[in-house]
């Protein structure tokens, strides 16, 4: 194993004397920016250089969700063309490894990394990419533009705290509820939402057992979109609510069944098969809808309004080995 000091070295190049900005290699992976798009380029298995591009407003979202999620539950797709992989350990890098006609055409490629080493290549790629006002978690009528050449920074949006309860919010010691003071006012979509919290009344000695708060305040109070937080966790079952605003940036590729509770307006979900991309379901879910996403497929979402959604997670590191293996189902429930 190499010492994880050379697993984080980042191969970027020195910055574009015209655009300001660096490219990143990673393994057969070239990424390059410019004032409107990343270009990612690799040769094809049949040694074929070939590249593909992205508006870099989209990729810089994209990679922010990557990043910030750790490489999230299975499959991150910025778009129908390239993604990674997680494997808890190692993440893949792909392009087209999910897209049937790349797939037929022998123009796909997937390669594997410590997950260290993309971690680093991703964090000072998104570092680089991103110029001061632009916050990729911010809604796109909330942030600034994304493109032009190269113009400072926003360590800030791009470093945020994942906002993560250990047991629930509001608990002693545990996340606190947001607040004005802590720099987090009601969203402009959410004006009319009630702020009062719950009477709680708990024997004494339960103080940190009894517990209620208002979620619809906390959620409206949510500076960010298409970021799941943990609100309230019980053994692996990860409660992970979040606002959403516009289009999820990424196409979420799942290894295990995800639940969606719409808790205000409306999301429109495209769903597809989740190796071939092959278009499966459209999801028009309305407040107090629930579905269930199998482990099979992939799924985007696009919210008109800023609105409010569950997403729950069984967080139990053995499911996607169990579902491999056949002992745990692909879907909730068969009819
Ligand atoms: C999902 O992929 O299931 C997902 C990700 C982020 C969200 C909502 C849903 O904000
Ligand atoms: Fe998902």
């Amino acid at each position: 194993m190499n010492a994880p000091a050379e697993l984080a070295k980042v191969i970027a190049s020195q910055p574009d004397a015209t655009l300001g900005y660096k490219d990143f290699q990673l393994g057969s992976f070239r990424f390059r920016r410019d004032e409107y798009f990343a270009h990612i380029s690799w040769t094809t298995r049949d040694g074929r250089p070939l590249s593909h591009t992205m508006d870099v407003g989209a990729f810089l979202r994209a990679l922010m969700r990557d990043v910030a999620w750790g490489f999230f539950y299975g499959g991150v797709n910025f778009d129908d063309v390239i993604g990674t992989v997680n494997h808890y350990k190692s993440v893949d890098l792909q392009a087209g490894a999910f897209n049937a006609t790349m797939k037929q055409a022998g123009v796909d490629l997937l390669e594997n990394f410590p997950t260290e080493q993309i971690a680093a290549t991703f964090a000072e790629m998104l570092d680089d990419w991103t110029n001061a006002g632009f916050d990729p978690f911010a809604a796109p009528q909330e942030t600034g533009s994304p493109y032009g050449r190269k113009n400072g920074s926003n360590v800030k949006a791009l470093t945020r705290a994942r906002e993560l309860a250990t047991r629930c919010v509001g608990l002693p010691g545990d996340l606190a509820l947001r607040t004005d003071e802590r720099g987090a006012p009601v969203n402009r979509a959410f004006a009319d939402v009630p702020q009062d919290e719950p009477e709680l009344h708990p024997e004494p000695g339960f103080e940190k057992e009894v517990h209620a708060f208002n979620l619809f305040a906390f959620l409206s109070r949510s500076q960010v979109t298409w970021n799941p937080s943990f609100t309230s966790v019980v053994k692996y079952s990860y409660m992970c609510p979040t606002t959403e605003e516009h289009i999820l940036p990424i196409l979420h590729s799942n290894d295990r069944v995800e639940w969606f509770f719409q808790m205000s307006d409306e999301i429109a979900w495209d769903c597809a098969h989740r190796d071939s991309g092959r278009p499966m379901a459209r999801v028009i879910m309305k407040a107090g809808d629930m579905a269930a996403m199998p482990a099979y497929c992939r799924h985007q979402g696009y919210s008109p309004k800023r609105s409010m959604l569950l997403v729950w997670e069984n967080g139990s590191p053995n499911l996607v080995y169990e579902i491999q293996k056949g002992d745990a189902p692909e879907v909730p429930v068969q009819f």
